[in-house]
């Protein structure tokens, strides 16, 4: 375990700029915002320095195994059950939960859509959110969504935490700073950010407007996945994962909170900032990663292998190699396989995917999937590149090539995705997505060779 202290001093009000980043995947990290807040060989003090509350959020059951167990102690300025009084329901219009399935629009089918315009009236990252799909069942744990965010405006004195899950944000445009009870994080294109379930939070738009993508998991959180004959190194590496340091807000104004839980939003008002911790040990916490260090490994002599190799994160399901999640990363990289048919294969899949472009282009699809476009390939629907990338491939000198400036990615999930009204009334679909594949004619006619 990587454990680093990092004291920090906070101003008074309000949390600025990222005060730094603690490296590494899921480590027991400790951090404080004020010298010796932290207690050091106990958890709960008979009285804490600076009069702070002891208090432990738990991201697994107590009794979770050793090595799946999380959880941080925070040492804060007034416990969490003060960040709260009565909560009233709220309605957030555009943020869909499973189940969630609407009679009369058709989930069946290859689907691709064209980045979502943003509005420009004042939305924030919450407000913003606009389900595209949804998956499995929040009430029973499984199961993910996946969201567009359209964000104009920070969130100023309002905050927000899902009970329902963890969230795995993609920008695609645009910057964003999460201010966190554990700290201050900042991403932009080309990184993403997690936040766990239960951590209070609000999004400062630091370059608007801002979009992008977020993975909702219901599920069991994201870990990095087996490597297997891989061996210890490449693909994801942990040190490559960010966490904050400990900064607070002394903040006595007018606040609000959104709680997601369930799949229903309520608010409660408070006279206080809930980003009050001054100090915090554990290794349950937000990160940040630049998908820029992903080291991906694949096929150097022949043949394209599964799109798994590209794995940054998989959350698992309790069936082993069946995700409830795989986050997969299709990044620039070489081709250099021989007598091989370099883009990804056809094929029908049990399990769902949904892919985003973050920037560039993608091989198998080079044109029509533009940065900020979605496509789902829902369960056992068959895909694969369409007609011209087929005979560009099939017919290319296949000399080492590099995909350069591409980044997309996939959220895959083991459970079928249902569209959302948003998704298949709203959102700029691509009516002719499907006839993509009109130009794979007919080539067999009995007689061998190669055609
Ligand atoms: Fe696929």
């Amino acid at each position: 375990m990587n454990v680093q202290t990092q004291p920090q001093v906070s101003d008074s009000a309000r949390t600025g700029a990222p005060r730094g980043y603690m490296p590494g995947f899921g480590n027991d990290f400790e951090t404080e915002a004020l010298p010796d807040a932290l207690p050091q060989g106990q958890n709960s003090p008979q009285k804490c320095n600076y009069g702070l509350y002891a208090e432990q959020l738990s991201g697994t059951p107590f009794t979770a195994p050793r090595g799946q167990n999380e959880r941080t102690w925070c040492y804060r300025i007034r416990p969490s059950v003060r960040h709260q009084s009565r909560w009233v329901k709220t309605e957030v219009p555009g943020w869909k939960t499973a189940p969630h399935v609407v009679d009369d629009v058709i989930s069946l089918g290859q689907y691709r859509w064209d980045p979502i315009p943003v509005p420009d009236e004042a939305l924030t990252f919450v407000t913003g959110m606009r389900t595209m799909t949804t998956a499995g069942d929040v009430n029973t744990q499984v199961g993910m969504a996946a969201h567009v965010y359209l964000a104009t405006a920070s969130m100023e004195d309002d905050y927000f935490y899902s009970a329902d899950s963890e969230l795995l944000v993609v920008p695609q445009a645009g910057r964003l700073r999460f201010h966190t009870e554990m700290g201050v994080m900042d991403a932009e294109p080309q990184e993403i950010a997690i936040l766990p379930r239960g951590m209070v939070f609000r999004v400062e738009v630091l370059e608007g407007p801002a979009r992008g993508f977020v993975c909702e998991n219901y599920g069991a959180k994201f870990d990095l996945p087996n490597r297997g004959p891989i061996g210890a190194n490449c693909l994801a590496n942990p040190r490559d994962f960010k966490a904050p340091v400990a900064a607070f807000e002394d903040r006595e104004v007018p606040s609000r909170i959104t709680i997601k839980w369930c799949g229903q939003f309520h608010v409660t008002e408070i006279g206080h900032s809930p980003l009050d911790v001054v100090a915090w040990h554990g290794n349950y916490a937000p990160c940040k990663y630049d998908l820029r260090t992903f080291s991906p490994v694949g096929a150097i002599l022949f043949d394209h292998p599964d799109p798994s190799i590209f794995t940054v994160l998989t959350a698992p399901s309790g069936v082993e190699g069946t995700a409830n999640i795989d986050f997969v990363l299709f990044r620039d990289r070489w081709n250099v396989a021989e007598h091989t048919f370099r883009p990804p294969w056809y094929h029908k899949n049990i399990m769902s995917e949904l892919m985003g472009n973050i920037h560039g282009i993608y091989d198998a699809k080079p044109e029509g999937f533009v940065p900020g476009g979605i496509s789902l390939h829902n369960m056992m629907l068959p895909h694969g590149p369409d007609g011209p990338a087929f005979e560009r491939a099939s017919n290319a000198k296949l000399a080492p090539s590099k995909l350069e400036d591409t980044i997309s990615f996939m959220f895959e999930t083991r459970f079928p995705q249902h569209l959302t009204r948003f998704a298949a009334e709203e959102a700029p679909l691509q009516d002719d997505y499907v006839e993509c594949w009109d130009g794979l004619e007919k080539k067999f006619d009995g007689t061998p060779g190669l055609k």
